[in-house]
């Protein structure tokens, strides 16, 4: 365990039973804001379509993230428990069409994010997905907690709507949430973290409020690059 580092800190697993809300995406923001900052990432890739491995082998451009591809879903509880202590952060990228592996790093994971767009269809889905990592901490006997991460968010009346409909359902939510941007989509292939306009300004948000419900390991203090100053500098 590295020093200064909470007992049971940090495995943050991001899971939706539906495909293609943003887990990758936010796996590769999340892993990418706390390289920047001097953190130790270790990204575990449980998806078998690899996107967020080849995302930090061919396209990332920053402070290295070491990455682990392990679809096993016999081994991946032993590698987060072993690699944990090493790192600052595990971030576990799921598969959207919750298979084992997923149900496994659901179990092993300190918090869990699920990832939701704005349409009813989808937050139902979160709504079972929520459900899941619910019954998981119970079979557990333990805490772990879960909240839903609106992405995609448009400024129209049916994102207001369906953000409403996560409060009436009872979900949980983190109130940061990421917009429709471009260049969350170009990530994939651009590589490159936002660190300026609208988006560095939202991923900053919602790494603060991460941070502020103990899912993220504090600021590293070695740091090289710093997100925060680059937001306030050039926004
Ligand atoms: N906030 C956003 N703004 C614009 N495009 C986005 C945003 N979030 C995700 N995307 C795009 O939506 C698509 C799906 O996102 P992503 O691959 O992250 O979802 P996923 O949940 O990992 O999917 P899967 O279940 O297939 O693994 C990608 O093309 C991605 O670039
Ligand atoms: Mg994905």
């Amino acid at each position: 365990m590295i020093q200064g580092q909470e007992a049971n800190m940090p495995v943050l697993t991001i899971a939706s039973s539906k495909g293609g809300p943003g887990k990758t995406t936010v796996a590769m923001l999340l892993a990418g804001a706390l390289a920047a900052e001097g953190g130790r990432v270790l990204a575990l890739d449980a998806d078998p379509t690899q996107a967020l491995s080849r995302w930090t082998a061919n396209a990332y451009e920053g402070p290295p993230i070491e990455t682990v591809a392990e679809v096993d879903e016999t081994q991946l509880a032993h590698i987060i428990h072993e690699r944990a202590e090493a790192a600052h952060l595990v971030l576990v990228d799921t598969a959207g069409f919750g298979n084992r592996a997923a149900t496994v790093a659901m179990t092993s994971a300190d918090a869990i994010i699920v990832p939701s767009l704005a349409g009813e269809a989808d937050v139902t889905e979160a709504e079972k997905t929520m459900r899941l990592a619910g019954g998981l901490a119970r079979a557990a006997r333990r805490d772990i907690p879960a909240r839903v991460l609106l992405n995609r968010v448009k400024r129209t009346q049916l994102a207001r709507h369906a953000a409403q409909e996560l409060v009436s359902a009872g979900l949980p939510r983190i109130e940061a949430t990421l917009s429709d941007l471009v260049v969350y989509g170009e990530l994939s292939y651009s590589g490159r973290i936002p660190t300026n306009g609208v988006a560095a300004v939202e991923l900053a948000a919602l790494v603060a409020e991460l941070r502020s419900l103990g899912w993220l390991p504090a600021r590293q203090t070695n740091t090289t690059t710093n997100l925060r100053n680059d937001v306030t500098r050039k926004t």
